[in-house]
């Protein structure tokens, strides 16, 4: 981690700034909980970085009973990053961190992102945790409800049971609006509640929180999938200094496409009203602005801190104040949800008719389109790419096989919606 070095001071911004659950951000970003928000000195450097808030790491009361020397993988190819070995704070740990945290900076927004996993009755144990991280100095509670490496990671794999926590609590919506109403009732600052894709009902759980009144709610956790393997030495897990495979948790650009549904259904359900932040696989600037596109107020980043660290942020707040003045946004408000209001349902879409064209002159007469599985409308005649307009398809898929850019589509006009159904 650079200690030093010449972070550009970021001016506080009206038009990347708004409030949540009462609230002031300087601008969308929140580091993600996890390993880039355990020590003091990463919080210092976030706020001398312009991030509005981070979510420190998972606390647990009484004390994690999964907690092991961190092991990290990062697949550049894929584009994921995987992990199982993880260690996690104590609670009292949290507490300090938080303490010294609001003593050391001076515009980051501290998230107690929490859980709960003592004996006592009912809800009490949440709501005590709330209070403490409340008394510490915590601008925000996040419940973790989306922790998937716990007992949801046990479950999954071994079919055994151990305590509830994180991916496992929170698929249910009537458990975690239950937590969230107490937790709110018990803590006067913001709760917000950071809930998980497994089990594909995000958007459930997120309205049950919202008409509990919790003032945001947060995705995307990393999702639990079994990273790449030697098929050569199945004994040898895909990890250094770890032997085993595991199912592990997936975060990084490899699950944007689905954090940004998840983003999207939350939003649905929420209306305009709801407050939602949005993480998973933002690794630029432009990925922030289609997650607020999709719906997100604010935008967490946790595997690009773990590669990059945090300087990088100036340099996207530019880009952004950039994009919005050449746009004639005023406001980050101003273009949030405008990619949920395009994204159209399967059964109204506008389609184009048209067939696809080689150019004989870039065709080298290689082959590849006429490999495509569901073509019958190519063939390779005199070393040339020869396309059937009458059997084709329009499914341009040619396209993106070919290798030398020597097929493009033509357009013939707008199909009427009747004759789309029938193909
Ligand atoms: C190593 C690691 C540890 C994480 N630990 C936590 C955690 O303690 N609490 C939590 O809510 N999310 C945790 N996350 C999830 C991230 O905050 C984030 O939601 C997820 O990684 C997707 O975002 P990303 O693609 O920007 O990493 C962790 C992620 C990683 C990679
Ligand atoms: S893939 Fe491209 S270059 Fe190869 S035969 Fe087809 S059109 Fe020609
Ligand atoms: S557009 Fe589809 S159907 Fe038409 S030639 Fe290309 S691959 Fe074949």
């Amino acid at each position: 981690m650079k200690k030093s070095g010449k972070i550009p001071v970021v001016p506080d911004d009206e038009s990347l700034a708004m409030t949540v659950g009462g609230v002031r951000f300087r601008n969308p970003f929140v580091v993600g909980s996890g390993p880039t928000a355990k020590w003091l000195d990463q919080l210092v450097l976030a706020d001398r970085s312009g991030w509005a808030g981070a979510s420190l790491k998972l606390a647990f009361d009484p004390e994690p009973y999964i907690s092991l020397p961190p092991r990290y993988r990062f697949f550049r190819k894929e584009g994921y990053h995987a992990f199982t070995a993880e260690s996690r704070l104590k609670f009292d740990e949290c507490l300090r961190l938080i303490e010294s945290g609001r003593k050391n900076t001076k515009d980051l927004l501290l998230f107690a992102n929490i859980t709960y996993v003592g004996d006592k009755p009912g809800l009490q144990g949440w709501m005590d945790m709330a209070r403490k991280a409340e008394a510490a100095g915590a601008h925000i509670i996040e419940l973790n409800m989306c922790c998937p490496n716990m007992s949801f990671n046990v479950t999954l794999t071994e079919n055994a049971r151990t305590e509830q926590t994180g991916a496992s609590l929170g698929q249910n919506a009537a458990v975690v609006s239950a937590i969230a109403e107490a937790v709110k009732g018990a803590v006067g600052i913001p709760v917000f509640v950071k809930l998980t894709p497994e089990g594909g009902r995000i958007g459930d759980v997120a309205r049950a929180c919202f008409e509990k009144g919790v003032a945001c709610v947060c995705s995307t956790a990393n999702r639990l999938a079994v990273a790449d393997f030697d098929i050569e030495n199945l004994g040898q897990g895909p990890y250094r200094l770890q032997d085993e495979p595991t199912l592990a948790c997936f975060s990084g650009p490899w699950i944007k496409p689905m954090a940004l549904r998840d983003v999207v259904e939350m939003r649905r359900k929420g209306g305009p009203a709801a407050r939602v932040l949005g993480t998973g696989g933002i690794s630029s600037w432009q990925d922030a602005v289609q997650m607020i596109m999709c719906g997100a107020d604010l935008v967490g980043v946790c595997t690009e801190t773990m590669l990059h660290g945090f300087d990088f942020l100036p340099k996207w707040l530019k880009s952004i104040r950039e994009f919005m003045a050449r746009n004639g946004y005023a406001a980050v408000r101003d273009f949030r949800d405008l990619a949920v209001e395009r994204l159209a349902s399967a059964d109204r879409l506008t389609l184009h008719g048209g067939y696809a064209e080689v150019d004989l002159e870039k065709c080298n007469g290689c082959g590849l389109c006429e490999g495509v599985g569901h073509c019958r409308a190519i063939s390779i005649v005199d070393k040339k790419s020869r396309i059937d307009r009458a059997e084709c398809l329009a499914c341009s898929t040619c396209v993106d096989v070919c290798p030398r850019g020597a097929i493009s589509m033509k357009e013939t006009g707008i199909l009427e919606r009747k004759s789309c159904k029938k193909n």
